[in-house]
């Protein structure tokens, strides 16, 4: 399901595109999965909600573009305030992505969201879009 936002000077034309029920996102807990296409590589990403707040990353860690559940759909560490690379444990905020500790050479891609009537949205860019079959 896709809406269409407002057309920019440029053409580009962003999409607000539902992803799951508001109540599949917990507080620091399971990620919702999935896919889009990163300059125009097929990737995985993933929603989380920390604080009451959604937010979306691609699952490429800045370390080495590896995915980084450890569990699927597990990113949080053991205190659930840090979002943590299984393979070598870098942390990253889950708020913002960035580099909170670890080898991380830069910060997650964050990817925009919002939510709307109990339904959340991921929102594509120039460089993001979604897979198409
Ligand atoms: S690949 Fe993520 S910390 Fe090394």
């Amino acid at each position: 399901m896709a809406e269409t936002g407002a057309r920019l000077t440029d053409g580009f034309e962003p999409q607000v595109i539902a992803l799951c029920n508001a109540d599949a996102l917990v507080n620091s807990g399971e990620a919702v999965p999935f896919d889009v296409v990163y300059c125009g590589q097929s990737c995985l990403a993933f929603a989380i909600r920390y604080d009451n707040a959604v937010h979306a990353y691609l699952n490429r860690c800045s370390h080495v573009p590896m995915e980084m559940d450890y569990q699927p759909n597990r990113f949080f560490d053991l205190t659930g305030h840090w979002l943590i690379c299984s393979t070598h444990g870098a942390t990253y905020s889950p708020r913002t992505g960035a580099c909170q500790g670890g080898p991380c050479r830069g910060g997650l891609i964050k990817i925009e969201t919002s939510e709307r009537d109990g339904v959340v949205h991921w929102h594509t860019a120039h460089n993001l879009q979604p897979v198409s079959f």
